[in-house]
């Protein structure tokens, strides 16, 4: 990979979507920022006030979403196109480490499950990335949304966008080269185009994953719920983390709920405790969203357990990406027997009542899940509040 130095002053040579060529013109004496890009030579430099011309300088209404780091809005460019265009909030340190970093990530990497960043704007303290634009929006706010939603999630549609999250992530984790972990696989991350095929969004928190390492230690970033315990506990970071939130999406596609939902009676209230004791009990199916007219339930099921195999407390013992599409194609058994105790939040408290307690009673992974219900109010507000500390976000 090479390395180069970018000073942006004001682009010039625009291109026919508004953007210009950041190599045609880029050593200007009106230099408003300085920033080391790798190999982002493909992108498009964005002029700013074609972005402020394409979302009608960025009024409420374009506005789309909102996220940790700032706002996202629609867009419509010169030639017409669509866009999505992310804001990064100014103040955000963090922000631009990140935008950085997306740029690098993603600007050589092409896969039809992963989203199409078209290129970005550096001009005085403004970070925006530009994004193709995707109709049909995010899960968080479609499929897992409380407001009206127009798409009909029917058993295909949601079996075609759990194998296309899963394509996009083998791709991530096995095909391109040093491998990359996302980090942050969630619902508001996956986005679906007009025939939802879904798109993988965010790469701001990829890391490129040193092919010598056995894992990455690093600061722990991530969202609540969908973090892996041994990534939250100890930051230790494979590829088995990004896993382990496929799993919880899963989860979440097949029973149409959030992964974490208050409003529910407490033992219901965390998913991946709630599927897990409904496998023990033999009652999986009574998790599957009795919304899908055209549901397959064996299958739902299925897809239910291969979500448990890939939330498994031990890292190791997840299946590869590769091998979770083979089982979602239904190319592979899924062995049953060998399935273990999933790694869930209250491990977390478990963990740290051990170190505050050095009379130390046990941690095992391998709790009943009626147990799981005991753990009320006290200890919920607690892990979610070791779980604010370490993300930051
Ligand atoms: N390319 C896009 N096309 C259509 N909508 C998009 C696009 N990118 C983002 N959005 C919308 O904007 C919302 C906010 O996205 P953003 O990535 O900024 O935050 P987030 O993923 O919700 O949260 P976080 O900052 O914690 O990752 C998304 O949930 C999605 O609905
Ligand atoms: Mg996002």
């Amino acid at each position: 990979m090479t390395k180069f130095s970018c000073c942006f002053g004001k682009a010039t040579t625009p291109t026919p979507t508004g953007g210009v060529n950041p190599r045609a013109n880029n050593h200007g004496s009106n230099v408003d920022v300085s920033i080391e890009l790798l190999d982002a030579e493909n992108m498009r430099l964005y002029k700013y006030r074609d972005l402020q011309a394409a979302t009608a300088n960025f009024r409420p209404e374009s506005k789309i979403g909102q996220g940790g780091f700032g706002s996202v809005y629609k867009g419509v460019l010169r030639d017409g196109s669509e866009v999505a265009i992310k804001v990064l909030s100014a103040e955000s340190r963090q922000g631009l480490r990140e935008f950085v970093n997306e740029i690098t990530v993603i600007s050589d990497i092409h896969h039809e499950n992963l989203v199409k960043l078209h290129g970005y704007c550096v001009e005085k303290d403004h970070r925006i990335l530009v994004y193709g634009y995707l109709k049909n929006g995010s899960l968080d706010q479609t499929l897992l949304g409380s407001g009206y939603c127009s798409i009909s999630f029917t058993w295909e549609v949601r079996r075609k966008i759990c194998i296309g999250v899963a394509k996009g992530l083998t791709y991530l984790h096995e095909e391109v080269q040093p491998h990359i972990i996302h980090r942050d696989i969630k619902a508001s991350n996956i986005l679906l185009d007009e025939d939802y095929t879904p798109k993988i969004s965010d790469f701001g928190l990829a890391k490129i994953f040193p092919a010598h390492l056995t894992h990455v230690s690093t600061r722990i970033a991530g969202t609540q719920g969908y973090l892996a315990p041994e990534y939250a506990i100890r930051g230790q970071l494979t590829r088995k983390a990004d896993i382990y939130s496929f799993g919880v999406l899963l989860l979440e596609i097949v029973s149409g709920r959030p992964n974490q939902n208050r409003r529910l009676p407490v033992e219901e209230q965390y998913l991946l405790e709630r599927v897990w004791h409904l496998y023990r009990e033999g009652e999986l199916e009574r998790l599957v969203d009795t919304s899908m007219e055209d549901v397959d339930i064996d299958e739902a099921c299925r897809y239910l357990k291969i979500g448990l195999l890939c939330t498994q407390s031990l890292p190791k013992i997840r299946p590869s990406m590769s091998a979770v599409m083979k089982m979602l194609n239904n190319e592979m058994e899924l062995n049953e027997k060998d399935l273990t105790d999933p790694g869930l939040l209250s491990e977390l408290v478990t963990y740290k009542t051990m170190k505050n307690n050095t009379s130390g009673t046990s941690s095992s992974g391998s709790r009943k899940p009626d147990e799981s219900q005991s753990y009320g109010n006290t200890t919920t507000s607690y892990a979610n509040m070791t779980f604010t500390t370490i993300t930051e976000r």
